[in-house]
């Protein structure tokens, strides 16, 4: 038995535990072990294990009670007004939060969903003042004094957007984590489309009247910024084209969005 752990060691050309020991131990009584502090250190660093005990006590003391302690209160906050939803919301920020971060920290508004938060994927847009932009790119401070609507401001009590309500008919989206940017990015789009804001696919809009007839490619190319990892493009072009082709739809995509 003897033998066998003592040649183990001796295999690894590193010296026996009797060799170590004058190193570790803290004091002449020798109260710690070799295995002591190796499982100690292990845990705790080298430096937690040669602390003394009345230092280790001190900071033990001196460390929160939790991580999950809210973090110190910024000095640098600034005041914004921004109106969300209908309602008008007096805030205090931190000049660096997105607006992304704010809806959905600050405010209490998940709906908005952050996916690559480069602005990359089209899931966090949202509209400003009725036009749509990619809220985890946007600083809050910029949009001081803007009227923000979220999913959240787009269905009037029971009654769905009818975007909101395409969606659904057409199964425009199977997990529902790019949905609600995708629907509030279709609202802001039919409402650029109606304003005659250019496409790549639409060569001159001016040939096309105020309103543009949204074919699917135009309709694709529109909403190109929006990804869906699930695939759901189908529905949603479907849902787009429908809402798109409603009777006083302009006149209604002006009013709600
Ligand atoms: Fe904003 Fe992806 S989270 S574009
Ligand atoms: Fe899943 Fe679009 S429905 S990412």
């Amino acid at each position: 038995m003897t033998s066998i752990l003592s040649d183990e060691r001796q295999s690894d050309g590193l010296p026996d535990d009797t060799s170590l020991l004058p190193l570790l131990l803290p004091s002449p009584a020798g109260q710690l072990t070799r295995r002591a502090f190796l499982a100690e250190s292990g845990t705790t660093g080298i430096a937690g294990v040669l602390a003394s005990a009345p230092m280790a006590a001190s900071v033990a003391a001196a460390a929160p009670a939790s991580s999950n302690a809210a973090p110190p209160s910024s000095s640098s906050s600034v005041a914004l007004n921004l109106r969300v939803n209908g309602k008008q919301h007096a805030l205090e920020v931190d000049p660096r939060t997105t607006l992304l971060d704010l809806l959905r920290e600050q405010m209490a508004l998940p709906g908005t969903k952050k996916g690559c938060d480069h602005g990359q994927c089209g899931a966090c847009t949202v509209l400003i003042n009725g036009r749509r932009i990619n809220s985890c790119l946007a600083l809050a401070l910029s949009y001081d004094g803007a009227e923000v609507t979220t999913i959240e401001g787009l269905a009037r009590g029971n009654e769905l957007h009818p975007m909101q309500a395409a969606f659904i008919k057409h199964d425009g989206f199977q997990c529902g984590y790019c949905t609600s940017g995708q629907i509030c990015s279709a609202v802001g789009m039919l409402r650029e489309a109606g304003q005659g804001a250019p496409s790549h696919v639409t060569a001159d809009v001016r040939r096309t009247g105020p309103v543009v007839q949204l074919s699917d490619t135009e309709i694709r190319e529109r909403m190109s910024g929006n990804i869906c990892r699930c695939g759901a493009y189908p529905g949603i072009v479907a849902a787009v084209r429908e809402v798109s082709l409603m009777p006083r739809a302009g006149a209604s995509r002006r009013s709600r969005a």
